[in-house]
């Protein structure tokens, strides 16, 4: 099937009433979306591309766990296809998964609310199975699952993989547990970094990445001694690392 994006199908079925679980899933999208109004882009047959309504009421400061939710489902899949080395999977601060340091997955989560009362939240998912980034700006910064091994990858397989754990983790989004598996893979914690502020737009702390709190938010060290609490942004790994 292609749709324009399986999250705003999924947002037309959860507003009719579609069940907590229910999943859409396409072969290509002709308008995928990414974080911060980004395309997101995925020839036919080489993503996997999907979103799963959850109805799990949370209140509004832990909507950032189905981040979480997502994030460890993923790396969960990814790490036992046969040839990928497990260790090489780790989880970017907020929303990425990341294979050898690049980008495997995206994550858009998105809440449906009626006042203060969370509706629905829809977990977009694209997980690049053989889309080939080689002579495009995306070429160092995101990978392929194909690229790391011999095996192909059964895409229908790795669907039913994520699912499986992503239902589980969804149930105890609230859960210390959830908060500990996604902290411990998170390769950004003890990096210098830049963030970019989408709460406050224009807001960029610079420093060390030194934890994440139960919340999902990224607390960063500046060169002062501050900490400062980033809830939702973007981070990008600053080139000197050694201080
Ligand atoms: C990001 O890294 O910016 C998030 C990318 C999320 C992409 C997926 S593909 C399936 C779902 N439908 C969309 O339009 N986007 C998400």
């Amino acid at each position: 099937m292609t749709t324009e994006s399986t999250n705003d199908l999924a947002r037309e079925w959860a507003l009719e009433g579609a069940e907590n679980g229910a999943v859409v899933v396409a072969e290509e999208q002709t308008v995928g979306r990414g974080r911060f109004g980004r395309t997101w882009v995925a020839p036919g047959g080489t993503g996997l591309l999907f979103s799963v309504i959850y109805r799990h009421a949370l209140p509004r400061e832990r909507v950032l766990r189905y981040t979480m939710v997502g994030a460890v489902s993923v790396r969960a899949a990814i790490a036992t296809i046969p040839g990928i080395n497990a260790d090489d999977v780790t989880l970017k601060w907020a929303n990425d998964v990341h294979l050898d340091g690049r980008k495997v997955c995206g994550i858009l989560p998105e809440a449906i609310w009626e006042g203060n009362a969370l509706q629905a939240v829809i977990i977009g998912i694209g997980i690049n199975v053989r889309v080939n980034f080689a002579g495009t700006d995306l070429a160092d910064k995101a990978t392929s699952i194909e690229q790391h091994t011999t095996h192909n990858v059964d895409r229908a397989q790795l669907l039913a993989n994520v699912l499986e754990t992503l239902d589980v983790w969804a149930a105890r989004a609230n859960e210390l547990s959830l908060f500990l598996t996604w902290r411990s893979a998170l390769s950004t914690l003890g990096q210098r970094v830049t963030a970019v502020s989408v709460s406050s737009p224009g807001r960029i702390t610079m420093g060390r990445a030194v934890d994440v709190d139960d919340d999902g938010a990224l607390l960063i060290r500046d060169d002062k001694g501050r900490v400062h609490r980033v809830i939702s942004g973007e981070v990008t790994l600053q080139t000197d690392s050694s201080t």
